[in-house]
């Protein structure tokens, strides 16, 4: 029989596929709103005016959609027939380039549709991978015949990478470990930066350091602007300390370790938002070969040809048996004070030592302190430490004269 002889389309329904998008702002200027304007009042309108344009356009997702954002799609299924159609079923895939997901609100099939209404659904999904998606609607419906008839339709969009991060782990010479997190806009959409944070793993503490602190609060060191230009890199900095039931074994921690991971939050110029967590990153702990010599305390800055103190720790990182003297050799800017050449006693296997030690530098300016040797007289076997740290070094007559 003839479904529908007015009409182009051989169906008795047309399908209407609205991607929900954000409007879009006709603006060449960078958003000139912050956080406080976001996301302003007139979203609802801004909808409904932009799903009245896009209805021709379907089924064109030609808006981009990144990676951590929620792609939100208006599936409508009319009854444009002057046949009695029964149950209808609407079924909403995303094939992606790994997957298969499905992503209808219900499995129940609607038994009957009035004359020229709709079956409506909203389907919502947060994107998690990058690449091409295609969403695939399927409809299956009885004729008044009793013939079951079935078709589908295929939407394909794209979805793309809204930042790119690179992260860099700097060791410090305590048992501290230095994260620099570089997070690129490669957008070309308006976005403003929410929240980027890192979530240590079990083993660490953190201290966020994007923040400089002025009278009584923090001020972010990017100013109080939360917009990246296009192409532009922030470096969000992070200290982590291994937590003390940790840190004991730190001195020992070799291979890989978890650090955490970022989350990063932003939101689109009308308020959507969007959402990437990194993997846990990982980082290899430097190696230190048999025993460990790190420093639990120095001073910053010290004072011209004047004694001061640091205190070093010394791991046993090793299995076979040691007997181990330190001496202490002076190099052109540090002066050791004391004794060179003494025993330091045994230390247990993955146990360590506090050794404090005095010395004094002859230079000005940043001073590497170097010169400590470690020499295993069994294998007679020397480790050198050069470059454990650096104070700045200062005269307090000439700064107090001036
Ligand atoms: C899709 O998910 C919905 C909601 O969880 C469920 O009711 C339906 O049965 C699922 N469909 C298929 C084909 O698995
Ligand atoms: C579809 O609409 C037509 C008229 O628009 C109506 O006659 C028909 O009964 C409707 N079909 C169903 C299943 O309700
Ligand atoms: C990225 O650059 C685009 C292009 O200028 C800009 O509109 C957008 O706000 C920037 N994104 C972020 C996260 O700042
Ligand atoms: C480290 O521990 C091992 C294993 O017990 C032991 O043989 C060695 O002497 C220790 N090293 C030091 C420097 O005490």
């Amino acid at each position: 029989f003839d479904l529908n002889q007015n009409f182009h389309s051989y169906l008795p329904f047309e399908e209407f596929l609205m991607r929900l998008t954000k409007p879009t702002l006709f603006t060449n200027m960078p958003v000139t709103c912050e956080d406080r304007d976001l996301p302003g009042k007139h979203l609802g309108l801004f909808y409904c005016q932009h799903w009245a344009l896009f209805m021709c356009v379907v089924p064109c997702l030609c808006v981009n959609i990144f990676l951590g954002e929620t792609f939100s799609s208006y599936i409508s299924v009319h009854n444009d027939s002057s046949q009695v159609v029964k149950d209808i079923l609407v079924k909403a895939d995303l094939q992606t380039s790994s997957q298969r997901l499905n992503l209808s609100a219900s499995n129940n099939a609607v038994t009957e549709l009035k004359p020229e209404s709709c079956v409506d659904d909203v389907i919502h999904h947060e994107v998690k991978e990058i690449g091409t998606h295609i969403l695939v609607c399927a409809v299956s419906y009885t004729t008044q015949a009793g013939e079951k008839l079935y078709f589908r339709k295929f939407f394909k969009f794209q979805v793309l990478k809204p930042l790119d991060v690179k992260t860099k782990f700097y060791n410090a010479e305590t048992d501290e470990v230095f994260l620099e997190a570089q997070i690129q806009n490669i957008t070309t959409s308006s976005m403003f930066m929410e929240k980027v944070s890192l979530e240590p793993s079990m083993m660490y503490n953190i201290a966020e350091l994007n923040t400089v602190e002025t009278e009584d609060e923090g001020t972010s060191t990017f100013g109080k602007m939360s917009y990246l230009q296009p192409m532009d890199t922030r470096q969000y900095l992070y200290c982590l300390k291994p937590k003390p039931e940790f840190a004991e074994k730190a001195g020992i921690i070799k291979g890989v370790t978890v650090i955490g991971k970022l989350d990063i939050v932003w939101k689109t110029n009308l308020g959507e938002r969007g959402r990437l967590q990194t993997s846990q990153l990982q980082r290899m702990a430097p190696g230190y070969g048999d025993v460990r010599l790190s420093l639990e305390m120095i001073p910053d800055t010290v004072n011209l040809e004047e004694p001061f103190d640091i205190t070093c720790k010394i791991t046993n990182c090793s299995e076979r048996t040691m007997d181990l003297v330190l001496e202490m050799c002076n190099t052109c800017s540090i002066h050791w004070c004391g004794v060179s050449g003494r025993q330091l006693g045994k230390v247990s296997p993955s146990a360590s030592l506090a050794l404090p030690l005095k010395l004094l530098s002859s230079v000005q300016g940043l001073q590497s302190i170097s010169g400590l040797r470690l020499t295993d007289s069994f294998l007679k076997r020397t480790y050198e430490y050069d470059d454990i740290a650096q104070v700045c070094v200062v005269c307090p007559y000439m700064s107090r004269e001036s």
